[in-house]
């Protein structure tokens, strides 16, 4: 089943990483952990950290730039941006809007999403279809984000997973028929919204002294809970997606699964029978970057030549509210 509307194609990827490196040795002097546990536990080893006064907007930024230079397009080819996070630079204005100016976009529409780790995935369905509805030809997307600032260094079950990222697709229009984004599925279940919330900073609870001396204003996660969730909803999810597009697992030549912890990956594509050297896998180096998880992974996929023309790729996330979502695209 292909969409019978004008195709989309991912024309380039682009990513940023913030230079400063936090290994789990680092983190080990910062709460009780070892680089064992964490590395057996979650497969990661060392994340990227922004300095303090790097923000989303800043790495959303240099992911931006390297998407357009890899599209060879400028600034005032883009007519829509769209970035997607949970940790913008400010309530209001978005992280779109900063961009905006700073990349000297004229009169496009830009606006933030926030669906937490699905977030890339959430943008590449709303891009794609307003693409399709026939206004834009060239669209500017990211996930960007800056998790070390939402936490709390003080909770070794949760500061041991998060890292910060940014990673950007310029989206185009074309008149070859069949390729690029084929196919999507997204999904929500606001019934489980304490397993993994900010609980503070939002009209339910605006910051006060007290309540960020009680750290409201950091994640809050129970691990066991999303383990089995997540591993449960993406199977489900890349199963009815292949299923409507008449294809198998047999079919996908790479997954890139959001990267929350190696043992969710291994269990998810274990169930879904995907041999290890078709999964795209960051997380060593990079730890979990939540919405710019999915597109750096691309990005870096596509540098190191492991996507080719005709191939078909699967991109699976899940992530708080809770939100999941899938994606089939055809590469070009
Ligand atoms: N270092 C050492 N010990 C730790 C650490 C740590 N960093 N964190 C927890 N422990 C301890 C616990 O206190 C517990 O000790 P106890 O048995 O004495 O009570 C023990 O290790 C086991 O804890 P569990 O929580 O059961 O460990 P688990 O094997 O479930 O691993 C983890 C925890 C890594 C968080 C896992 O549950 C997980 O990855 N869950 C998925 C959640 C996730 O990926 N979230 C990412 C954000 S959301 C998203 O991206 C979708």
């Amino acid at each position: 089943m292909q969409n019978a509307l004008s195709p989309i194609v991912i024309r380039s990827t682009g990513y940023f990483l913030p230079e400063r490196v936090l290994t789990n040795d680092d983190l080990s002097k910062i709460v009780e952990t070892s680089d064992e546990w964490i590395a057996e536990r979650t497969g990661i080893r060392e994340r990227r950290i922004c300095a303090d006064d790097e923000t989303t907007s800043d790495m959303a930024y240099g992911a931006a730039l390297d998407a357009l230079k890899n599209a060879n397009l400028k600034p005032e080819d883009i007519d829509l941006l769209i970035v997607a996070t949970i940790t913008p630079d400010f309530k209001t204005p978005s992280v779109a809007c900063i961009l905006q100016e700073r990349l000297g976009l004229r009169n496009v529409p830009a606006f933030d999403i926030s669906a937490a780790c699905s977030g890339f995935v959430y943008c590449l369905e709303i891009c794609g279809q307003l693409m399709r509805g026939g206004v834009y030809r060239n669209a500017l997307i990211i996930g960007a984000e800056k998790l070390t600032s939402v936490t709390d260094w003080t909770d070794r079950t949760t500061c041991v997973l998060f890292g910060d990222a940014a990673g950007a697709c310029v989206l185009s229009k074309t008149d070859t028929p069949g390729v690029g984004l084929i196919g999507n599925i997204l999904g929500s279940d606001g019934s489980h919204p304490d397993i993994l919330n900010i609980p503070g900073g939002g009209s339910r609870l605006p910051l006060t002294k007290e309540n960020i001396d009680d750290k409201t204003q950091y994640i809050k996660m129970n691990g066991r809970e999303v383990f089995k969730l997540a591993v449960r909803v993406m199977e489900d999810v890349a199963r009815k997606l292949l299923e409507r597009h008449g294809l198998t697992t047999q079919d996908i030549n790479l997954v890139i699964p959001h990267q929350a912890n190696t043992r969710i990956i291994e269990a998810l594509t274990k169930r879904l029978e995907i041999p290890n050297e078709r999964v795209m896998l960051n997380i060593e180096k990079l730890g979990n970057n939540s919405s710019a998880s999915i597109p750096v992974a691309l990005a870096q996929a596509n540098e190191q030549g492991r996507l080719k023309k005709g191939d078909y790729l699967l991109l699976l996330a899940f992530g708080a509210g809770l939100t999941w979502g899938a994606s089939l695209i055809k590469w070009n």
